[in-house]
């Protein structure tokens, strides 16, 4: 029999994490190697009633699930009783394949950074592993410097901010406000201390038990970031391309036929990820922002994006230009001719899907590394404008059609965000950065 690497990945379990690995899963996929994709059973089912027929079934691939509690809950404690059940679990999950006759072992696990506890059991089962950041190179290298900033009393061992000041890590990133850093959460403090003591404390170890470490970016894009990183490997901006995108909704292709109708340039698609919701006021200021700027609009409108009503009249006067969905083909929307800007939360995700589709942003970041891939995008690329909410913390329909006027007639914005587009289709192409990096990451994890 043909042997063939088989790599385990386990994603953190949440769209934005799912997504950046199932393409990466693909990507092995084709280099040739077995794939067996760890979901939450939650999650997994999720992903078997929002999966494509002709994706179902791919040979090298294998969706499994385990149960609940890859992530801790907000409520403060893991899901497991014992941190060590969920080691068990993925040992078990482990030792079951490698026991398998007709089956390949595992010889190498990715790991989501966010669920690196994976990593360690990887490493005690003496299986060589990789761990990797689905957000940006900056807030990477960001948190990287956490004990730094603790020592310097910019924040607590909780990571809570102790003085309001800027933190630069090299003058070409933006610097942070102490506000907005990747472990904050609209200064909910509790939940932040939660966030960091989950996703952040542990970081610097997982990086040093890991063989490698995979960043969803490219260095051309976030040069000075890669530099302070020096052991990472840019393997992106990760595509779908012709396959899954890891949806854990099923993807209504109609806007499609819908966009193929409009003017080219002309559609302003607006989409907040995953997790981003709404109060009424503000789902409200946004739908009469639409209408009022009085441009063809789709919008990805998620059944749990808002627990308000349309405004009264709103789907009827708004019938004719506006196209609204629960869940869109981003990527192909992006690529789409009639599109004209995307209004995002600047989710690292759609950050480099826009990017590589030309797109220009309208930035309306919510939370954690959002604020500062906004700042990437309005002061490092120059491909995009940001909106600005009132000192009540709304954003206003008056807001919002002024600044899409602005950036639908900004030239510069254009040609900048044509420019960046070619930078990153190049680093995936043949011969490109990424491109080379991923070949090159394969060829090592064949060897074990
Ligand atoms: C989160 C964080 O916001 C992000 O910054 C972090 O780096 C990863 O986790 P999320 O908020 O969901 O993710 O946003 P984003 O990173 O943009 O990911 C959303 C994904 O869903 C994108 O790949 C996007 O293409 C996809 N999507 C979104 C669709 O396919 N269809 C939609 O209608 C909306």
């Amino acid at each position: 029999m043909d042997r063939k690497a088989h790599v385990m990945i386990i994603p953190y379990p949440s769209q934005g994490h799912v997504g950046p690995l199932m393409k990466l899963a693909y990507n092995l996929a084709d280099e040739g190697f077995k794939v067996t994709f760890v979901n939450t059973e939650s999650i997994h089912t999720k992903i078997m009633s929002a999966i494509p027929q002709e994706f179902e079934e791919h040979s090298l691939i294998s969706l499994v699930s385990v149960p609940e509690g890859l992530e801790f809950n907000r409520h403060g404690k893991d899901r497991f009783e014992e941190v060590a059940e969920r080691f068990d679990h993925l040992k078990n999950l482990i030792e079951k394949i490698n026991r398998l006759e007709n089956d390949e072992p595992i010889t190498h696990v990715i790991a989501d950074i966010s669920v690196g506890w994976a990593l360690q059991v990887s490493k005690k089962m003496g299986i060589k592993s990789t761990a990797f950041v689905p957000y940006g190179s900056a807030n990477f290298a960001l948190v990287l410097q956490f004990p730094k900033l603790i020592e310097a009393g910019i924040m607590d061992v909780n990571g809570i901010p102790l003085k309001d000041e800027f933190i630069s890590l090299s003058k070409e990133i933006p610097a942070w406000n102490t506000n907005e850093l990747v472990w904050s959460f609209h200064g909910d403090q509790e939940l932040q201390k939660l966030i960091f003591r989950h996703f952040i404390r542990e970081t610097v170890e997982y990086v040093k038990i890991s063989d490698f470490l995979l960043v969803n970016s490219a260095c051309e894009l976030e040069q000075s970031a890669c530099d302070l990183i020096p052991n990472a490997i840019p393997i992106g901006p990760l595509h779908a391309s012709n396959h899954f995108a890891g949806n854990l909704w099923p993807e209504d292709s109609t806007c499609l036929t819908w966009l193929d109708r409009q003017p080219n340039g002309s559609v302003i698609y607006l989409a907040f990820g995953s997790t981003v919701v709404y109060n009424k006021q503000q789902f409200n200021e946004l739908a009469f922002g639409l209408e009022i700027t009085g441009q063809p609009f789709l919008w990805v409108v998620r059944s749990d994006f808002t627990e308000a009503e349309f405004p009264d009249g709103f789907l009827e006067r708004t019938a004719n230009s506006g196209k609204i969905v629960k869940w869109a083909p981003q990527e192909k929307v992006l690529a789409h001719t009639s599109i004209s800007c995307f209004v995002s939360h600047c989710g690292w995700n759609s950050t480099m899907e826009g990017l590589s589709m030309g797109v220009p942003f309208l930035c309306w970041p919510y939370c954690a590394d959002q604020f500062h891939n906004k700042d990437t995008i309005c002061k490092n690329w120059k491909v995009g404008v940001g909106l600005v909410p009132d000192e009540n913390g709304i954003v206003t329909r008056d807001e919002i059609k002024g600044k899409i006027e602005q950036l639908v007639s900004d030239k510069d914005i254009k040609v900048n965000s044509l420019k960046l587009k070619k930078m990153a289709r190049k680093s995936i192409s043949e011969g490109g950065s990424s491109f080379k990096n991923f070949l090159s990451f394969v060829e090592q994890i064949k060897k074990f």
